[in-house]
């Protein structure tokens, strides 16, 4: 018997009071998803009676939309009543084939979620609970803080998977770790902060602009193989620093446990504040997870969260849990700023963590970009056995620091020229100089595809 698929991943959602009939609204879904390739030829779709059942509408809605569909060429019935996407469906829409892409052909650079493996079903099952069962008030002004619901799960989710110590009343949400650390640096400044540290090279991009805008001073503080130097902070005269303690991006560095001891002892005797920027905690291939330093020190670490590694960064969440005299302040920045995040979409996340899928979804996506991370290794160790990788363990990238003589800038460009995308660490680098090194992303491309990009960036070296 051929595979069915399901309802979930025809995306038909039914508008009832829309003017557009049912039958021609489940049209639509189906052809639209033959047309971005989520139903492949031969895909089987549901007989028309479960369909139906599972649409709430009668038998005779769905088999119109199959019959208007199979007399464009669409679909096709097979003997036994089986109805299927036809052969030809794709073909005859050429326009709507996706462009060829302008880029580089194989995208190592920075380390991004892939966006290909969204969950579109359930993130659609929570918009769509999120819209049946939301009270009216979800739809009012917010208070800066962002929907209760959102932060109670994420507060418990928090604390069972990262160890921290979070209650929903601590916690800002925020458009991503971008707004808020950019919101945070305001009200640090506003309650007395001069300076701030950074880990030298970091990911500089959204933090250090912010934080001058807000009058900061920065500094680059180096870091090693056990994270921060904390030597180099205390000497620093900083008042807050922003730390990726679990994998520190880009090294790939753990914080170690002496590290973080003296990191607390530095902030409670200073009165400074620590920003824990847990960006990619959630994928660990090879170690026991790390946990939040938050969980350690609530009292002088903010916690900052975003859905942008483990869902999607186009969903723009990010959450950020607070010590109790930051709490206010950053709320009221955040109703300053955009009157609170959209609504909707975070009664979705609420739904979609509290139903577990959150962690089902984490679960599907760990081996995956394990053997991604596998494939990029072993192609490292085949091609370019010079180059030593670094912080492999976790995340959704490595480093490999080059050897003297070949220049990151060089090879960046002439990687570029052999169509494979990479970024260097030079750009991330504050203030202190340290060796070259080569970011590569893993988890957008497949394993095919990160041999073949390892393979010419091996010629691309042996080249220069
Ligand atoms: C180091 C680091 N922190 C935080 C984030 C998340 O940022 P945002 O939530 O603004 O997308 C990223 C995303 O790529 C990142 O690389």
């Amino acid at each position: 018997m051929p595979e069915i698929r399901s309802n979930s991943e025809l995306l038909v959602m039914l508008q009832p009071d829309a003017h557009v009939p049912l039958h021609r609204q489940i049209e639509i879904s189906i052809r639209d998803s033959i047309r971005a390739g989520r139903l492949v030829r031969g895909a089987s779709l549901p007989p028309s009676r479960v369909l139906a059942a599972d649409l709430g509408v009668s038998r005779g809605v769905v088999v119109e939309a199959y019959q208007q569909l199979t007399a464009e060429g669409y679909l096709t019935s097979r003997a036994g009543g089986y109805t299927q996407v036809a052969a030809g469906a794709v073909l005859r829409v050429p326009e709507l084939r996706p462009a060829r892409p302008t880029g580089p052909a194989i995208d190592l650079s920075y380390g991004r979620a892939d966006v290909s493996s969204f969950p579109r079903a359930a993130w659609l099952r929570a918009i769509r609970s999120a819209l049946t069962d939301a009270p009216n008030e979800v739809f009012g002004y917010l208070t800066g803080r962002g929907v209760p619901q959102l932060r109670a799960a994420l507060a418990d989710y928090l604390n069972r998977v990262r160890g921290t110590v979070a209650e929903p009343e601590q916690m800002v949400i925020c458009t991503g770790y971008a707004q808020g650390v950019s919101l945070l640096m305001g009200v640090l400044a506003a309650a007395g902060a001069k300076r701030l540290a950074l880990e030298d090279p970091s990911s500089n991009d959204d933090a250090l602009p912010a934080a001058r805008a807000a009058g900061l001073e920065v500094i680059g503080v180096p870091v090693d193989g056990d994270g921060i130097r904390v030597d180099l902070l205390r000497d620093s005269g900083a008042d807050a620093v922003i730390l990726t303690p679990s994998h520190q991006w880009p090294t790939g560095s753990v914080l170690s446990a002496r590290n973080r001891a003296e990191l607390i002892r530095w902030a409670t005797g200073r009165g400074a504040v620590i920003i824990e920027d847990d960006y990619d905690a959630e994928y660990r291939y090879d170690r026991t997870p790390v946990g939040a330093l938050q969980g350690l020190a609530p009292g002088h670490v903010v916690y900052a969260g975003s859905a942008s590694k483990t869902l999607a960064p186009g969903l723009r969440l990010g959450w950020f849990v607070l010590p109790g005299q930051l709490t206010e302040p950053m709320a009221a920045a955040k109703i300053a700023a955009d009157r609170g995040s959209p609504a909707l979409e975070q009664v979705a996340l609420a739904d979609f963590i509290s139903r577990g899928e959150f962690d089902r979804h984490l679960r599907r996506m760990r081996p995956v970009y394990r053997r991604r991370r596998d494939a990029l290794l072993a192609a490292l160790a085949r091609h370019l056995p010079g180059l030593e990788p670094s912080g492999v363990s976790a995340g959704l990238h490595l480093v490999t620091w080059l050897p003297p003589g070949l220049d990151e800038a060089t090879v960046v460009g002439a990687a570029r020229q052999a169509g494979v995308a990479l970024d260097a660490v030079g750009p991330y680098r504050i203030s202190n100089p340290g060796p070259d090194g080569l970011i590569f992303g893993y988890a957008t491309v497949n394993e095919r595809a990160i041999a073949e990009g390892v393979a010419r960036l091996a010629q691309v070296v042996a080249g220069l």
